[in-house]
C-alpha cells in the first residue's frame, strides 16, 4: 500500500509541512509506504486550458506533473496540505490542482481508478477554524468528482509562525492518528471491495468543475 503526500507551502518545516509529515508518520507506523512531494520545488506549469486532455488521454504539457500523474494513479491514499493564502489555497497548490483537470475525461468522469482516499490539511493564521470551511468545501467536491473520498480535513487555526503547530500536542497527535486511520480505512476498503468498485462517485457526474 502506498500513500503520497503533497506540501503546498513554500516554507520547509512550516505548519503545512509539519502536519503532512505527521500524517505520513502515522501512515508509516501503520505499515504503509510513503512518499512526500514539495510542490514549490517542482516545475509545474499552469493549466493551459487547451483541452488536449479531453481528446487524448494525457495532458499536453511535459513537466514535473507528468511523473506526478503516475504517482497519483498508483497511490492508494493521498495527503494534501496547503497554507491558507487569501482565504483559499497557496498558488503552488492551486496550480497543481488545476492540472488535475487532465484526470477527468471529456464527459467529466474520472480517469482514476476509484476507491482512493485523501486527507486534507490546511494551516491558517486566523484562530477561527470554521472561517474558511466553505472555501475548502469546493476542493472536496472536486476530489469527489475525481472519485477520491475525503477521509478527513484537518485545519490548524491560529498558527502564523512557521512550525507553531508543533506546540499543539493534541493537534499533532490527531494528525498522526489520522494517518493511521487512513491506512486502516484503505485496508478495510480492499477487504470489502465490491465487484463493481470501478464505478465510483464520479460515474455519471457531468458537471463542469
Ligand atoms: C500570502 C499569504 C496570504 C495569507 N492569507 C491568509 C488568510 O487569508 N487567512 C489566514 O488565516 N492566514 C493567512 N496567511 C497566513 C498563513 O496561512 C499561515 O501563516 C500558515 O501557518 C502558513 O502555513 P505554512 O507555515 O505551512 O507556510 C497568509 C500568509 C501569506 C504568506
Amino acid at each position: 500500500m502506498k500513500v503520497i503526500g503533497f506540501v503546498g507551502s513554500p516554507r520547509k518545516d512550516g505548519n503545512t509541512d509539519v502536519l503532512v509529515q505527521q500524517v505520513l508518520n502515522g501512515v508509516s507506523a501503520a505499515g504503509a509506504e510513503t512518499r512526500i512531494f514539495y510542490l514549490n520545488e517542482l516545475n509545474i506549469k499552469g493549466c493551459q486550458g487547451c483541452n488536449a486532455c479531453k481528446v487524448n488521454d494525457k495532458c499536453a504539457l511535459q513537466d514535473d506533473m507528468t511523473a506526478l500523474y503516475d504517482e497519483i494513479a498508483e497511490a492508494d491514499g493521498l495527503v494534501l496540505g496547503s497554507p491558507v493564502y487569501l482565504s483559499y489555497l497557496s498558488g503552488q497548490t492551486k496550480c497543481f490542482l488545476d492540472r488535475w483537470y487532465a484526470l477527468l475525461a471529456a464527459d467529466y468522469t474520472s480517469k482514476l481508478k476509484q476507491g482512493k482516499k485523501i486527507v486534507l490539511v490546511y494551516a491558517q493564521a486566523n484562530p477561527d477554524g470554521e472561517l474558511y470551511r466553505q472555501s475548502f468545501a469546493s476542493l472536496s467536491e472536486f476530489l469527489n468528482c475525481c472519485g477520491i473520498e475525503v477521509l478527513d480535513t484537518l485545519v490548524a487555526a491560529g498558527v502564523g509562525e512557521a512550525g507553531a503547530v508543533t506546540n499543539d500536542d493534541a493537534f499533532m497527535k490527531n494528525a498522526r492518528e489520522t494517518g493511521e486511520r487512513l491506512v486502516k480505512v484503505i485496508k478495510m476498503a480492499h477487504v470489502f471491495k465490491k465487484p463493481d468498485a470501478v464505478s465510483g462517485p464520479s460515474k455519471g457526474k457531468r458537471n463542469r468543475t
